[in-house]
């Protein structure tokens, strides 16, 4: 089985980082919507924004772990028409920058009172920038739009998608469902 991409081709891994990390952004974005209207006394008004925490920092590694792979490894040649892959190569780049910045204002929105991050009871990120003036509402605020845009864009993206799966037929979906596919 194929493991690194080639110029036509992804490999598994590169396979697999796209579908946890696509899982993760999605579960992440419904977890932070659903838990920021539960009331005080529901089960899971603490629970939910552990997890949501927790999962934020792993997505954090993961997408750390995803970039070395993307620079050590080639990209397959895009598919489509001229401007369909410049489009796709600039919604791939705000893709990285988007998850990067959403994580970024989720971790100062957690820190802001100078408590660390903790991830699952396993290890904690410390605070680094914290008690500046309105830090809460304001990376909050910043966390909300962000998530919202990447969520805007992974619908745009997965409209791409299929209209390169069924209309115009290539591989641009198979060779991302599957190790190995031109
Ligand atoms: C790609 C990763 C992430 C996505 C897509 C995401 C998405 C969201 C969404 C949609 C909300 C609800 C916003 C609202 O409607 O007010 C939210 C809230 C929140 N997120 Fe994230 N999040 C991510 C990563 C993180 C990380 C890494 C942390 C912390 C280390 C974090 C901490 C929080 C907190 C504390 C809230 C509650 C905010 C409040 O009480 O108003 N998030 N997130
Ligand atoms: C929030 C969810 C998602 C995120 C953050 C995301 C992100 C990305 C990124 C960054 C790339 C570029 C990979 C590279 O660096 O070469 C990519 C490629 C791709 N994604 Fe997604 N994706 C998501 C969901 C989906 C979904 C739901 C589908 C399919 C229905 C999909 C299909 C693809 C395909 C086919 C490619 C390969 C594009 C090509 O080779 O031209 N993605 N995705």
């Amino acid at each position: 089985m194929r493991v690194r991409n080639d110029h036509e081709r992804y490999g598994l891994i590169s396979i697999l980082l796209h579908w946890t990390m696509a899982a993760l952004v999605v579960g992440l974005f419904f977890l932070g919507r659903y838990m920021v209207d539960l009331d005080y006394y529901h089960p899971w008004y603490h629970r939910a924004p552990d997890i949501h925490r927790g999962l934020g920092v792993l997505s954090a590694i993961l997408l750390v772990v995803r970039l070395a792979w993307r620079l050590g490894n080639p990209r397959p040649g895009l598919l489509g028409s001229p401007w369909e892959q410049r489009a796709a190569l600039w919604v791939h780049r705000l893709f990285y920058l988007l998850m990067a910045a959403t994580v970024v204002a989720g971790y100062l929105l957690t820190t802001a009172d100078g408590r660390g991050v903790d991830v699952f009871g396993w290890f904690e990120v410390p605070a680094t920038l914290h008690g500046v003036n309105r830090q809460e509402d304001l990376a909050g605020d910043v966390h909300k739009w962000l998530a919202n845009g990447l969520m805007g864009l992974a619908v745009l993206h997965t409209l791409a998608a299929l209209k390169h799966h069924f209309v115009d037929r290539d591989a641009t979906l198979r060779r991302m469902l599957w190790p190995g596919r031109t």
